[in-house]
């Protein structure tokens, strides 16, 4: 049994919930058999092939590459992989795997046309996607001569607003047809990994199925059905991102344990130790832990021990990019939140949480300082609300570091809620201090909140003229 998520994308800046309780049963595909057809012959085609064959469909790949297409079709695997000659053979001896060049054949033949066609990257890093607009203008063309409906999966790698904009109105341009009515179009990326691709394939992390209508999706959802993995059903362009979301993501985690095991090793420390022990975390290492877009990290720990491993690394001699370059990350995010009231064009500001978190009076390296120092720089008139920050509690380096930033402090602060987001043309939520019921009470509908920390839409107030973000 495993769970279906529906997530559309309504509005630009909204996300709504379908529900998660749907629960679809495990029942392979033994009882749907469907005509297939397979742009692209390459990893992510050749396995989808052989797997749909597997499951039962008649499948028949589609290749500008003949050897590749002579290949399949003689029941030779084009590609090197775990259990793809096996897989290709029975395909073949079944009779369910077949190969042309001829591809306004295969589709005219076939009830949906899956696009696995390379996306390389140009000279310039630029992607290149010239292959997703051959197959689109050759699979257009067969539609204009087709009488039955036909559905597009495009599953090659496409930046986000690729199939609403490039890919839908060739296909439509060439077909004379209308995405939605005439024929179906959807987004569904692939998570396999070369090496195991197969395996990987049929147990996926996750099946992800974008389209413009929950409707379009019928028979990707039999197709998939019996996959055991979650299954996210989606607008188009959040099912494009996720493929870019989660291989950055990968990329990252691999810079990280190399940045952080050279580091090791030129610490003599016992690099698989420490990446034994920090995996074991799963509270807030390997977790969904600080993977919210929202503000700029602070605080009196983050900023310190990156710098302090920075110096570290530079002493060593040591080039650590990555990690080098997550402060300017951070000033970037900065900059953009103080864009972003600017942008407004408003100067009345409040502030509602000083503090690098709700619970704390610790303001050393609170990016809301740095936020603060920033707009009065620029002419804002801020005042400043947070209930755990009081200047006569304040001591040490905490109240130096705070005089030292802002020398006016004393007059911006006030305990008095109502009355600071009251006077206020932007309020900006700095941390989860400030509760929905009192923020919904005294917000009016011409005020702009800035939310920094990306509230639970469950915690947002529900006043305000505009509620934005500035990465979400
Ligand atoms: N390789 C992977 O592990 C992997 C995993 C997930 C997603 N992807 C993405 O999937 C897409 C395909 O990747 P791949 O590694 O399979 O690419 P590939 O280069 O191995 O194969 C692409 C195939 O498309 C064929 N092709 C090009 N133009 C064509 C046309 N007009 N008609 C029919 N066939 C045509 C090529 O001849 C080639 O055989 C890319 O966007 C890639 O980023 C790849």
């Amino acid at each position: 049994m495993h769970t279906v998520v529906r997530l559309w994308l309504c509005a630009p800046e909204l996300c709504l919930y379908y529900g998660s309780d749907e629960i679809f049963q495990r029942r392979g595909n033994r009882h749907l058999s469907l005509s297939i057809s397979i742009f692209g012959l390459g990893y992510v085609g050749s396995v989808s092939a052989a797997c749909l064959a597997r499951a039962g469909h008649r499948v028949t790949g589609v290749d500008v590459n003949s050897t590749k297409v002579e290949m399949l079709a003689a029941g030779r695997s084009p590609i090197l992989e775990p259990r793809m000659s096996e897989l290709v053979a029975e395909g073949h001896q079944a009779s369910r795997l077949h190969a042309t060049a001829d591809g306004v054949a295969a589709v005219r033949d076939s009830d949906v046309s899956f696009v696995c066609v390379g996306t390389p990257s140009q000279r310039t890093g630029k992607l290149d996607l010239s292959h997703i607009e051959h197959v689109a203008r050759e699979i257009g063309a067969a539609l204009k001569e087709k009488k039955s409906h036909h559905v597009v999966v495009l599953r090659s790698t496409v930046l986000p607003g690729t199939t609403e904009s490039v890919f839908i109105p060739i296909l439509e341009r060439a077909s004379r047809g209308r995405a939605g009515s005439d024929f179906t179009v959807c987004y569904n990326p692939e998570f396999m990994r070369e090496g195991s691709a197969v395996a990987d394939f049929l147990e996926p992390p996750y099946t992800i199925l974008g389209a413009q209508s929950p409707e379009h999706l019928t028979l990707l959802r039999k197709i998939y059905d019996g996959t055991p993995c979650p299954r996210f059903e989606t607008s188009l362009p959040v099912a494009e991102m996720v493929k870019y979301a989660s291989n950055v993501f990968h990329a990252v985690k691999v810079g990280f344990a190399n940045e952080i095991g050279t580091l090791c090793k030129h610490l003599a420390v016992d690099m698989e130790a420490v990446s034994r022990i920090f995996a074991s975390d799963t509270k807030l290492n390997i977790s969904p832990a600080y993977l919210s877009p929202g503000f700029a990290f602070g605080g009196s720990c983050l900023p310190k021990d990156l710098r302090a491993l920075a110096y570290r690394a530079k002493e060593l001699e040591l080039r650590l990019p990555l990690l080098a370059g997550l402060m300017a990350s951070n000033s970037e995010h900065l900059n953009r939140a103080v864009g972003a009231v600017l942008h407004t064009g408003r100067k009345k500001v409040s502030l509602l949480g000083l503090s690098f978190k709700a619970g704390t009076d610790d303001l050393r390296e609170s990016p809301q300082v740095q936020l603060v120092r920033r707009l009065l720089e620029e002419g804002c008139q801020v005042r400043i609300w947070d209930q755990d920050v009081t200047l006569g509690r304040l001591a040490g380096s905490n109240r130096q570091y705070i005089e030292e930033v802002i020398p006016e402090i004393g007059s911006l602060l006030s305990d008095d809620l109502e009355q600071v987001v009251r006077s206020a043309e932007v309020v900006i939520i700095g941390n989860k201090s400030a509760k929905r019921e009192e923020l919904s009470q005294y917000l009016n509908p011409g005020q702009i909140v800035l939310d920094l920390v990306n509230l639970d839409h469950s915690q947002r107030p529900d006043k305000p003229a505009a509620y934005q973000g500035i990465c979400w």
